[in-house]
């Protein structure tokens, strides 16, 4: 076993031990819960849970349209969440709505949310989201 593994072993373990302490249900919710996100594959060696290509393929479908919740979680809620220097709350509708009637409706939403409003930041710093992506984002968030 070399060093990383060690570690990252070291890591699990402690992991574990507090999501037994702190809020364990059930073994598998634990094993569900910790499992990695991820895993290192080196180039030249098989990987273990990755087919060939599935490296290019992840990033086909990543350009190809993230869900609204995707986008969301990654780049909206940070400051749509809780209402951050004044950005419409996630599911407040209402406060969506008066905005969608002053500048245009959802489109008006859509173009203010590419370029940026006060302190919103262009495309809310998804750099990469499509206009359909964010209008999707938007949709969601909003309920409108
Ligand atoms: C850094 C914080 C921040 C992030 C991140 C952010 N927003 Fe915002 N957003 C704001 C704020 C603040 C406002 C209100 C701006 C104002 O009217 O003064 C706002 C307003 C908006 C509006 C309404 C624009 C209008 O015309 O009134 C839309 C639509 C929007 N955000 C979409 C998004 C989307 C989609 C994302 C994620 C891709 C996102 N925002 C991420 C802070 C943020």
């Amino acid at each position: 076993m070399n060093l990383m593994k060690k570690i990252l072993l070291a890591q699990a373990t402690v992991l574990a031990l507090w999501a037994a302490g702190a809020q364990a249900t059930t073994d598998e919710d634990i094993a569900q819960r910790i499992k990695p996100v991820g895993e290192v594959c080196v180039q030249g060696q098989e990987c273990a849970n990755a087919p060939a290509g599935a490296a290019a393929a992840g990033a086909a479908v990543a350009s190809a349209g993230r869900s609204a919740d995707d986008i969301i979680n990654k780049h909206c809620v940070a400051c749509h969440g809780s209402g951050l220097l004044g950005a419409p709350i996630i599911g407040e509708t209402a406060a969506w709505q008066e905005r969608a009637d002053t500048q245009g409706g959802l489109e008006g939403l859509l173009k203010f949310s590419i370029s940026g409003i006060r302190a919103m930041p262009p495309k809310g710093t998804c750099s990469d989201c499509t206009d359909d992506e964010l209008m999707v984002a938007i949709k969601s968030m909003s309920g409108l």
